[in-house]
């Protein structure tokens, strides 16, 4: 079982889009996979229609060993893709994590005979969560819209995981909501700064239809896998597949 995460401290730059679209696109090329949806907002929960909370469940039971995660878990949400959407109870997974003695990677271990690849949609926050998923994933990838500040903030993240040692070397950013018209956003991309390391090759553009997917709560490749942002996802998907 591979462990793969989207997180940015910073908010809003197409991580639960890109969370979405890779785990479907992940199932459809034979991987059975596993959504979590890690954000006490939810978003990954509206890209998935009819994926609500499991009713009745509380997160410190899960935690406590009370409750076996299968019981969170929606089944085939499309076929190979199982989902565990948002819960209200997240809200507090810091400092459940902390009273209830068990750690993330605990939490996801029954999954490992079944389950291929699990996919984590993060908030952006850096807390002892956050930690746990840096540290329990093979790789985690980092949206970055080209702008100078995101520069600045992929800075902060890597001095962070640095200086926890929770393995530099697993971090792979990509330009997310590019726009190439701005002079800006092609001068980042077409030469990259150093500071990046190897973005992966994909750029994501900004594309009207990307937001579509959470009105009609459907990933790209269902709602217009003929538009260059779907055909976008579906290259990152091939540099991650490659990656694993
Ligand atoms: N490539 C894109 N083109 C246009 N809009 C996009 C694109 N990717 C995401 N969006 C829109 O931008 C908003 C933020 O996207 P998304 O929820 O994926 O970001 P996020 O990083 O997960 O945000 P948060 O930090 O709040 O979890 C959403 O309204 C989404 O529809
Ligand atoms: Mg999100």
């Amino acid at each position: 079982m591979r462990i793969i995460a989207f997180y940015s401290p910073k908010g809003g730059v197409g991580k639960t889009a890109a969370a979405v679209n890779i785990a479907y696109l992940a199932s459809q090329h034979g991987l059975t996979t596993l959504l979590w949806d890690l954000d006490p907002q939810g978003a990954a929960s509206f890209y998935l229609s009819g994926a609500e909370p499991v009713k009745g469940r509380k997160l410190s039971k899960l935690l406590a060993g009370k409750a076996p995660v299968a019981e969170f878990v929606r089944d085939n949400v499309y076929p190979g893709l199982d989902f565990i959407p948002s819960h209200p109870s997240f809200r507090n997974f810091d400092i459940k994590l902390e009273e209830g003695g068990q750690s993330l990677k605990s939490v996801l271990a029954p999954f490992s005979e079944e389950t291929s690849l699990v996919v984590l949609d993060c908030p952006p926050s850096l807390s002892r969560l956050t930690e746990q998923v840096l540290e329990l994933s093979d790789r985690v990838y980092v949206p970055l819209v080209p702008t100078w500040l995101s520069l600045n903030s992929w800075e902060q993240l890597q001095a962070f995981v640095r200086s926890k040692k929770l393995g530099r070397k697993k971090l792979r950013p990509f330009f997310s909501l590019v726009d190439r018209r701005k002079k800006l956003h092609k001068d980042l991309i077409e030469s990259p700064d150093r500071r990046l390391g190897e973005p992966l090759s994909v750029s994501i553009p900004y594309a009207s239809v990307v937001e579509r997917m959470g009105e009609e709560g459907l990933p790209l490749e269902v709602l217009a896998p003929a538009t260059p942002a779907a055909a976008a996802f579906r290259q990152l998907w091939a540099e991650i597949e490659k990656d694993l």
